[in-house]
């Protein structure tokens, strides 16, 4: 497929980079950031621009990948009569784009997308669409870079993934960093971590993260943890943070 994606930041560079390997031509990069858009261009050998009123009118699918907050600006003055065209955001409504095209949706990847990340990860895809058109065009799309994890998923699904999608990365990750943080003012290696890490994730392949649950929390070491608490008296937030999750690994199980 012809595409044109609109954005320059993570997920327009992640994506457009999974399309390309998947044998789709970017046609053109459309952002505010001429800078970012001028890089991914030069890196996909077409063109950008930044002024929608000169939009490539020719390709198959237009795929905009801003803010969540910035999709109405996107899409206002946008017209693409007879177009594909969706975003990428799990909390925003597809309704978000009605007045560009017949034919709107929403092409939203759940992973954790860098444009620096340095090898393309798997992405499973939850598409919607306004019609059968753009279902089954943004479907194909989406099992081109994802052939065996593409589903429909609407508006309350979207939403349902979202919040656990910020659960598992997003706050597993502060998690990391305010350990990285504690580790820094402690003089220790976070590095020291990672197989640990690892390993955490890893064995939710073959058990349910209740079977995998360890820890003094899960145990009702209260000693041990009494001895943390007093450690962490130094650092209030990350106290404040290990008591809130003490509490709910013991109500939890
Ligand atoms: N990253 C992920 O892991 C992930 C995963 C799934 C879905 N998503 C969704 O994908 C979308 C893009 O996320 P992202 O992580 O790629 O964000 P990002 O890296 O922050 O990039 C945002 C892009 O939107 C542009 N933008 C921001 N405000 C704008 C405005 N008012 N008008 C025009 N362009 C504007 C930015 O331009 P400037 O550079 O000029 O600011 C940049 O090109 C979001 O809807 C997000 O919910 C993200």
């Amino acid at each position: 497929m012809d595409i044109v994606i609109i954005g320059s930041g993570n997920v327009a560079a992640v994506l457009g980079r999974k399309f390309r390997a998947a044998g789709h031509k970017i046609v053109q990069v459309l952002s505010r950031n001429a800078k970012a858009a001028s890089e991914l261009a030069y890196e996909w050998d077409t063109e950008s621009t930044n002024y929608k009123s000169t939009i490539n009118k020719q390709a198959d699918v237009y795929i905009i990948a801003v803010s969540d907050d910035a999709i109405p600006e996107v899409a206002e003055d946008l017209k693409l009569p007879g177009k594909v065209v969706a975003h990428t955001a799990a909390a925003v409504s597809k309704e978000a784009l009605k007045n560009i095209t017949a034919h709107y949706g929403v092409f939203y990847p759940l992973q954790s997308l860098r444009a620096g990340m340095t090898s393309l990860p798997d992405i499973p895809i939850y598409v919607d669409g306004s019609d059968e058109e753009a279902k089954t065009k943004l479907s194909a799309l989406a099992r081109s870079i994802s052939p065996e994890q593409v589903a429909v998923a609407g508006p309350e699904d979207r939403m349902k993934l979202h919040v656990a999608a910020v659960l598992v990365s997003n706050f597993t990750n502060h998690l990391y960093k305010l350990a990285a943080d504690y580790c820094q003012q402690e003089g220790l290696d976070f590095r020291q971590l990672l197989p640990l890490i690892e390993e955490t994730a890893l064995r939710l392949k073959e058990i349910s993260p209740k079977e995998a649950q360890t820890g003094p929390a899960i145990r009702h070491d209260r000693e041990t943890i009494q001895k943390h608490l007093e450690l962490l008296n130094a650092y209030p937030q990350l106290k404040e943070v290990y008591l809130l999750l003490t509490h709910s690994i013991q109500q939890g199980n």
